[in-house]
């Protein structure tokens, strides 16, 4: 392997040393990666010093990078010019920290509930990285829970009686579980409307089934949307016990992909009146020939 590779939770989530993503990769370290992200779900790089372009095509070796959902708000400033980058961070589009009134910091609240990136869209989000660029002195961990243990854990008929369903992901209804997020516009609603996949996925590199779950799991299809609503709590409190979830503290430098269709996460309070964070994402989306329901 041309890196070295520690798994630091005991069922996944891996750590990388000694691979430098500022320069192209071959081949045979792309397949590596890819080989180490199947098993382990989540991948941290650590000492990275790359730039947006360096990010860019590392993304772009895995797939075609989604443009930021922010670009289908059309009144609200980007910071960042290119569209394939998210401005994950609190500065607003001149670099000072937003204050508590600004509707991108109350937006952003959506973030610190267990999802998985783009599960709304289709093709769905792949995988996303995230590059560390300014970090606060204390807090902004980001959680991860492991889909695939979380499966696993469940029992033989239980797993019977989940394995056809159909669930539906909406970011209209995301978006409402946090008091004072703004809504939905008529460009977000018209250009990213609800989807709908199966609960159980199987991962197409690992062959292992997965819950595919989200803060945007709205409904199943063919239950009544009281019957899915229970359903969807029972199972994403299933999926977030202590036992499938490491929380990564992150440190300057890193650059942590992850991979969506095996994964859940959630962003972690800091103190945001103090400290300046600031990161990086980039998405890219699963193509359609790769979808498997269990
Ligand atoms: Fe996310």
């Amino acid at each position: 392997m041309p890196f070295q590779l520690k798994q630091l939770h005991k069922t996944f989530f891996g750590e990388i040393t000694g691979l430098d993503l500022g320069q192209p990769l071959d081949e045979a370290t792309v397949a590596a990666v890819t080989a180490a992200i199947d098993r382990h779900g989540v991948l941290v790089f650590r000492d990275q010093n790359i730039g947006d372009g360096d990010q860019l095509r590392f993304s772009n070796y895995f797939g075609q990078t989604q443009r930021s959902i922010t670009v289908h708000r059309e009144e609200q400033a980007r910071r960042l010019g290119q569209e394939e980058l998210s401005d994950i961070s609190n500065l607003d589009e001149h670099g000072f920290r937003m204050d508590r009134t600004n509707p991108r910091r109350l937006y952003q609240l959506t973030t610190m509930l267990w999802h998985t990136d783009s599960s709304f869209r289709n093709p769905v989000g792949k995988y996303t990285f995230l590059c560390a660029k300014r970090l606060p002195a204390e807090g902004g961990n980001t959680e991860f829970a492991d889909m695939c243990a979380a499966w696993d854990a469940l029992p033989a008929e239980r797993q019977r009686t989940l394995r056809d369903l159909q669930v539906r992901h909406s970011l209209a209804y995301s978006r409402g579980l946090v008091e004072g997020s703004p809504p939905l516009d008529e460009t977000e609603r018209r250009n990213l409307p609800p989807s709908v996949h199966p609960l159980v996925r199987v991962h197409p590199g690992s062959k292992r089934p997965a819950l595919y779950l989200a803060s945007h799991a709205e409904s199943v299809e063919g239950l009544s949307y009281e019957e899915g609503r229970k359903l969807i709590d029972e199972l994403m409190a299933h999926a977030t016990r202590p036992e499938f979830v490491h929380a990564h503290v992150w440190r300057a430098g890193d650059l942590v992909m992850w991979d969506n269709r095996s994964t859940m996460h959630r962003a972690m309070p800091f103190d945001e009146d103090r400290y300046v964070r600031e990161l990086r994402r980039t998405t890219v989306a699963e193509s359609a020939d790769v979808l498997q329901a269990a």
